[in-house]
């Protein structure tokens, strides 16, 4: 059996972000191309995952299996066992991408060269520095007319909000762009462009080399002696320690689709970035070294497979190892349970797993037991791993079916697709569920309800947009909620769990609830 010790040391977890259009599929490609995972590039399918649109997200549900798999890969690199973990780029799933990052250990934030740091990246970074972790940036399309890269850096700075180091420095753009400056090693590596689907040919050059300046031409030469010097003059000190707690990105430069500078940011970023890290739970903290198995669940799927109808709760392991048929205790359900068709995802492939571990993304079959943020573990101790919080929803509408004779198929659509966390469902106090009012993060959301409803569940609804911005829970136990004194515009519902909250047009409107009823006490997030 593998060495417990060795085999977590070996993992790197992380996730990719950025703007829609910015490379992220294709960067994740020519990661998997040199991994050797792919024989060559343009395989991994589903590119347009959450894009611009729900008819993208449609499209890729008619792949479903393809946009799944991509969206949890592993491939060996080096010696690195390498978890990519996709996120969707529209701003709309914001709320996907802070669960799917709950489970990286650190970020790759891809940024086009010609358009800099877009509206989407600012979100989506911002939800990386929710949670500290390390972000990477690589300056993608470099092989286009790129804006001014100290330009690009101080956009990420004041933008961002966040120091950068340039790791490597890009020599032209464009039609021009001959390689990369290594700063570190002094040297320059300089590319040759081999088609899409195959590695690109690297030559390396000493700085002090004389051929270098006749590789670069005069004029790329001379511009890249006064970066050197304004680069070492700039000052930027490299602090590792800062890389690993989120304050300092390493930035690289390079072109994904042409594969310049793909293999130097992966090893550069694979010996940065951690193996795994301890993970804050109730009890303390869960070292991954620990030979006890747990993992929490971070995303919950259903009817990935239509024709089976199943579930697959997606778990990021936090300590041990995981062996197939293990037995384990699932915390939040207080009772043990089997952790039943384990699957790894290999490039297009689903894969039965024998052992995983910390650091690791398991998917199992889930017979409706597992909610996000749950834990699994094995072993004497019984920790349980700190909740994932939900967004508060922004956009309400009020959803119904159109044929009445599908009540059973609407409730359990509704009800399966709240419990993967693609959207909050509540219902009037004490009501049933002839309608229910939905909570999104996103509108888009909507549309995708409504389409799985449709295509899942056979079930065609009819939806009212209803005025709440705001949404509140009640945290006093012993409260009469049909008594309080509220503003007509105010509703009283509750949430899946029987949870009073109240649905506000405005913020001004729970300044009155608050002033009118003393001692209420409202949280925006729900208790459970
Ligand atoms: P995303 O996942 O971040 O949304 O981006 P994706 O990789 O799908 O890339 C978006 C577009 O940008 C694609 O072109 C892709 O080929 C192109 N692209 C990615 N990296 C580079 C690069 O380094 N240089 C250049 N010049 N282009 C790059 P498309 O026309 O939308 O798709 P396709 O026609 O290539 O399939």
């Amino acid at each position: 059996m593998a060495n417990l010790k060795n085999e977590i040391e070996r993992r790197r977890t992380f996730a990719i972000i950025s703007h829609p259009d910015a490379g992220k599929t294709t960067l994740t490609e020519k990661f998997l191309l040199y991994g050797g995972a792919i024989a060559s590039a343009g395989m991994v399918k589903g590119k347009k995952s959450m894009k611009h649109a729900v008819s993208d997200w449609m499209e890729i549900e008619k792949q479903r299996g393809i946009s799944v798999t991509s969206s949890v890969l592993q491939f060996e690199y080096d010696g690195y066992c390498v978890n990519i973990l996709d996120t969707p780029g529209h701003q709309d799933f914001s709320e996907d991408t802070y669960r799917t990052l709950m489970a990286a250990d650190s970020a790759v934030m891809v940024i086009d060269a010609s358009k800099g740091v877009e509206k989407q990246t600012i979100k989506l970074f911002k939800v990386c520095m929710m949670r500290d972790i390390p972000v990477f940036t690589f300056i993608n399309k470099m092989d286009r007319e790129a804006r001014d890269p100290y330009e690009l850096m101080a956009e990420i700075e004041n933008v961002l909000g966040i120091e950068t180091y340039p790791v490597n420095w890009p020599i032209g753009s464009g039609k021009r762009f001959k390689g990369v400056y290594e700063r570190d090693r002094n040297r320059v590596l300089s590319f040759v462009y081999n088609g899409i689907g195959h590695a690109a040919d690297e030559q390396v050059t000493d700085i002090d080399d004389p051929a270098l300046e006749e590789l670069l031409g005069d004029e790329l030469y001379q511009t890249l002696m006064d970066d050197r010097e304004l680069l070492d003059g700039a000052g930027g000190e490299f602090d590792l320690e800062r890389v690993r707690s989120g304050k300092l990105s390493p930035v690289f430069f390079g072109s994904a689709l042409t594969n310049f500078g793909v293999q130097p940011f992966l090893e550069n970023f694979l010996k940065m970035t951690t193996p795994p890290l301890p993970r804050r739970c109730t009890q303390g903290e869960v070292d991954p070294f620990d030979e006890d198995f747990s993992a929490f669940v971070f995303k919950i799927q259903a009817n990935m497979n239509k024709a089976h109808r199943d579930r697959i709760a997606f778990m990021r392991i936090c300590s041990g190892r995981f062996e197939k048929s293990q037995e384990v205790f699932h915390v939040q359900g207080g009772r043990k349970a089997k952790l039943s068709q384990p699957q790894q995802m290999m490039a297009q492939d689903r894969e039965i797993v024998e052992e995983a571990y910390a650091g690791d993304i398991i998917g199992v079959f889930d017979p409706g037991v597992f909610s996000i943020g749950d834990t699994v573990c094995a072993g004497a101790k019984k920790v349980q791993f700190e909740g994932i919080p939900t967004f508060a929803p922004e956009h309400f509408r009020l959803v119904r079916q159109k044929d009445t004779m599908k009540r059973k198929q609407f409730i359990k659509g509704t009800s399966q697709i709240a419990q993967e966390g693609a959207i909050q469902i509540f219902q009037e106090l004490g009501g049933g569920m002839e309608e229910v009012i939905v909570g999104v993060v996103g509108t888009l959301q909507f549309e995708v309800l409504e389409y799985r409803l449709k295509n899942e569940y056979g079930v065609d609804v009819i939806m009212e947009s209803l005025p709440y911005s705001y949404i509140r829970w009640i945290v006093n136990e012993e409260i009469d909620v049909k008594a309080l004194d509220l503003t007509s515009d105010t509703r009283r519902v509750q949430d899946l769990h029987g949870n009073p909250l109240l649905l506000f047009t405005s913020e001004w409107n729970i300044s009155w609830a608050l002033e009118h009823n003393k001692g209420l006490e409202l949280q925006e997030f729900s208790r459970t």
